[in-house]
């Protein structure tokens, strides 16, 4: 299959059906902050299900948290964020565009002229990428807070309290999802890259002689976990080791799952050996040493970490590229050509799991149909439409990545069956009314990617 997928072409469809909007649109736009629409909510909550089930519900030695946005700013301090979470700014002198040195093609760092117009750039200035705000009335230095730049550090500093209250023993895992922010000096990529977005990210705790055990297992659990449940192409996806001069202040190693966007590879989720890093910093930032005592052993040590940091919303963006296609179906009736886009996603995630269509609407069949879909909403996301020709229909559905769709006609009314439509392959079956909950159950459960 082709990638059909460009920025634009998912832009618009975003837009179009309502999965994704420009932030206060009204007023011009806010550049790099992004709303979800009907089906983008739908969708970017069916991937953090997904991922919270992974993570969390189907192991035993994995618990979850929510931690406040807000936290103590010497977290930061601690963290090594107020130090070293900076980027390299640039500034052309000419058109006065801004770049990240660092991602500046080597001729242009090395001529020091603008990629854009040929102007001559300024010195690269240390840019710190976290949001500052005030808690309370007095906007000063002592009220001081960011926005976090990662959830991580929500995990880290409850620690003590998750081991505390949960019976929990290393190895064992606390996983969040939750908002963070960066002042980004480039934005671009549509949902990419943004000011604020979301983070599905696990910290694993260990005995530190274990370190390269638990990163390969996580690293082989995190790239399953893209084939087998967010059901991606796998020859879309890909590693990449960090370099000495790529890793963050914190890691010991690195690797990232990379996708293949529209706009080429890029970095989809980290798997980092954090080491005792951030634990040993918060111990001695906040006088109150982190350790753990293993009761069998009776040693005493501070924990290393292994981490899995993906973003949500990045995986959005992943998600809609990777399902994108346009297909040419040979001619229409009229002898144009009959052209259709389809979402191929999978159906643990597709905003809609079921369109339901009675074929007119009279005689009886909406009726039928508005009883299917009650006895389905319970387990599924359903839509029900009547309007317009059944053709139309069935491609409203293909092109927000609906897997099913089922068709009340004339015959529901003789012998109780409807016809049950594939997206992929466009096949229709007879099935029916009684058995459609098991037969759709059983597809969701067998589906593979086309
Ligand atoms: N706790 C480790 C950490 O935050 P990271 O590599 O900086 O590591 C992890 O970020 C993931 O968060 C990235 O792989 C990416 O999916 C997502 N992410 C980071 N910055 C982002 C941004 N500005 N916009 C959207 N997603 C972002």
């Amino acid at each position: 299959m082709a990638n059909d997928a460009t920025m634009e072409k998912l832009v618009s469809l975003c837009k179009r059906r309502g999965f994704v909007f420009q932030s206060s649109e009204i007023y011009g736009g806010l550049s790099s902050a992004w709303d979800y629409g009907p089906l983008g909510v739908e969708l970017k909550k069916n991937i953090q299900n997904v991922w919270w089930k992974e993570m969390t519900q189907t192991r035993d030695n994995i618990v979850g948290l929510d931690a406040a946005i807000l936290m103590h700013p010497r977290v930061w301090e601690a963290s090594g964020h107020v130090e070293n979470f900076s980027d390299p700014l640039v500034d052309c002198k000419g058109c006065k565009n801004r770049f990240r040195e660092d991602q500046l093609p080597e001729e242009n760092r090395v001529s020091r002229r603008c990629p854009d117009c040929g102007g001559e750039l300024t010195e690269a200035r240390q840019f710190n990428l976290m949001f500052r705000t005030h808690m309370g009335p007095v906007a000063d230095e002592g009220s001081q807070v960011y926005l976090r730049p990662e959830t991580a550090q929500g995990i880290f500093v409850n620690f003590k309290n998750v081991l505390q209250s949960s019976r929990v023993k290393i190895p064992f895992g606390i996983a969040q999802t939750g908002k963070a922010f960066r002042n980004e000096i480039v934005t671009k990529n549509f949902i990419f890259r943004t000011c604020e977005f979301e983070q599905m990210e696990m910290q694993f705790f260990i005995n530190p002689s274990e370190d390269t055990r638990w990163f390969n297992y996580w690293r082989e659990q995190r790239w399953n976990y893209y084939l087998n449940k967010l059901g991606i192409r796998p020859d879309r996806l890909r590693w990449h080791q960090h370099g000495p001069d790529e890793l963050a202040h914190y890691a010991k190693d690195a690797y990232d799952i990379e996708f293949l966007f529209p706009f080429g590879w890029s970095e989809l989720e980290g798997i980092h050996n954090r080491t005792d890093f951030d634990l040993r910093r918060h111990g001695e930032y906040s006088g109150k040493p982190i350790t753990y005592l293993d009761e069998e052993t009776k040693e005493h040590y501070i924990p290393y970490v292994i981490e899995t940091s993906s973003g949500l919303t990045r995986t959005v963006l992943m998600v809609l590229a990777d399902a994108y296609e346009e297909q040419n179906l040979g001619k229409a009736e009229d002898g144009t050509s009959d052209l259709r886009t389809v979402l191929h996603l999978h159906p643990r995630l597709a905003p809609v799991t079921v369109g339901i269509f009675p074929l007119v609407k009279k005689d009886g069949l909406p009726e039928i149909a508005r009883e299917i879909e009650a006895s389905l909403r319970e387990d599924w996301t359903t839509y029900y439409d009547q309007g317009g020709a059944i053709g139309r229909r069935y491609r409203r559905q293909d092109e927000i990545g609906t897997p099913y769709g089922i068709t009340v006609d004339y015959e529901t009314k003789e012998n109780r069956t409807v016809t049950l439509r594939d997206r992929d392959t466009m096949e229709q079956k007879r099935v029916k009314i009684e058995d459609l909950a098991e037969t759709l159950r059983r597809n969701i459960a067998e589906f593979h990617r086309q």
